[in-house]
């Protein structure tokens, strides 16, 4: 049966969950199809909230939205952590470093331009790095320290935000989305879900699901879980991207360990994980972190963002009844918040918070109106 203001969500990561809640929250009805909700990429992140050492020159509307989304973090937490379990936020900051002299001239870059955008960011020398971090590597040169790029555990994440969408009355479908269309959404059992609109939240498939997200591309990355051993140095405090000779990784503390990632491919619906990407993470990591030889290598896993051309999401109605909130690409959990605002905000046909209008579909020509 259709109710008017029956919402349907398509894809239950971390985007499909936060509208989901965000709407049922404020009223509606609301139901969520997916095979396996909370997992897919989602399960996978790293859980970095750093719009700012994510940044660079050129991408300063992902760096803007970014920044606006990590604004609205805190409050984000602090109200899942009253509707179901805390979250888990990290506030200690992101340190950005630099191995070789090619790497301190990149990161000579993100400091020159954060700077020219009067960010907060802090040059730090070697010694002023161990300080902070005491596992660092002597071969580390040069580092920033952002104290408000922050970091969540994506997984209590996760976990918190299904048991709020459970608790505020969102019904879950666990069944595969065959097709959608503006007012139902078509199941594999052939079986069929009406509403009034469809919010399509389905990251690296939503192209399958509409035409109109056809510019949604998977990006592959490979990411590992490190558990800490008696007798280990401990893991960092602050979560640490770094450049390795040109290529990134980065280290986001957990309970005892941490979360090593990740690899970036254009390779399709491929989720085999590689003998090279572990190999080459592990070599990078410990460029950086050498006491990570002795921990444990506990979970190797390979997921697949949801890339969209220009790396900003899409978020907006894309025919008739059809709401796009994907195309998340390497920034799902930063985004989440102001994503699911702005969807409220577009079922009610108010206005989306100022820098999600960069995220209009119409920038690839297939924006509607509602
Ligand atoms: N958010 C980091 C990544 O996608 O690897």
């Amino acid at each position: 049966m259709r109710q008017a203001r029956h919402i349907a969500v398509v894809g239950g990561g971390v985007i499909g969950l936060s509208v989901a809640w965000w709407l049922a929250d404020a009223g509606y009805p609301v139901t969520l199809v997916d095979p396996e909700p909370a997992r897919g990429a989602s399960w996978l992140a790293g859980g970095m909230l750093a719009p700012v050492t994510e940044s660079w020159p050129g991408e300063e509307d992902a760096l803007e939205l970014g920044s606006a989304s990590l604004d609205r973090w805190p409050a984000f937490a602090a109200k899942l952590a009253e509707a179901a379990d805390d979250p888990g936020l990290r506030r200690e900051g992101t340190l950005a470093l630099a191995v070789d002299s090619a790497d301190v001239g990149t990161l000579d870059l993100l400091a020159d331009h954060l700077r020219d955008l009067g960010r907060d960011v802090t040059r730090l020398t070697p010694r002023e790095l161990r300080a902070l971090e005491p596992g660092l590597s002597p071969s580390v040169r040069s580092g920033l320290h952002v104290p408000g790029d922050l970091a969540v555990d994506n997984r209590a994440l996760l976990d918190s935000l299904y048991s709020a969408c459970v608790r505020t009355g969102v019904d879950f479908v666990t069944q595969q989305a065959r097709t959608i269309d503006g007012g139902a959404v078509h199941l594999a059992d052939e079986s069929t879900v009406e509403c009034a609109a469809v919010v399509l939240s389905a990251g690296a498939w939503s192209g399958r699901l509409h035409p109109a997200l056809s510019v949604v591309r998977p990006v592959k990355g490979e990411i590992l879980r490190l558990k800490a051993r008696p007798g280990t140095l401990p893991a960092p405090t602050r979560t640490i991207r770094a450049h390795v000779e040109s290529r990134p990784v980065y280290l986001v503390p957990r309970a005892g360990g941490l979360v090593l990632g990740a690899t970036q491919h254009d390779v399709g619906f491929d989720e085999e994980v590689t003998v090279g990407g572990v190999r080459d993470l592990l070599r990078d990591a410990e460029r950086v972190l050498p006491g990570i030889a002795e921990y444990a290598l506990t979970e190797t896993a390979a997921g697949l963002r949801a890339g969209s051309p220009d790396n900003l999401p899409i978020i907006g109605w894309v025919a008739p009844g059809v709401l796009a909130a994907t195309g998340h690409h390497r920034n799902g959990l930063l985004l989440a918040p102001v994503t699911a605002e702005a969807v409220l905000a577009l079922l009610r046909e108010e206005d989306v918070p100022a820098r999600v209008r960069a995220a209009d579909p119409s920038r690839f020509g297939v924006g509607v109106a509602r």
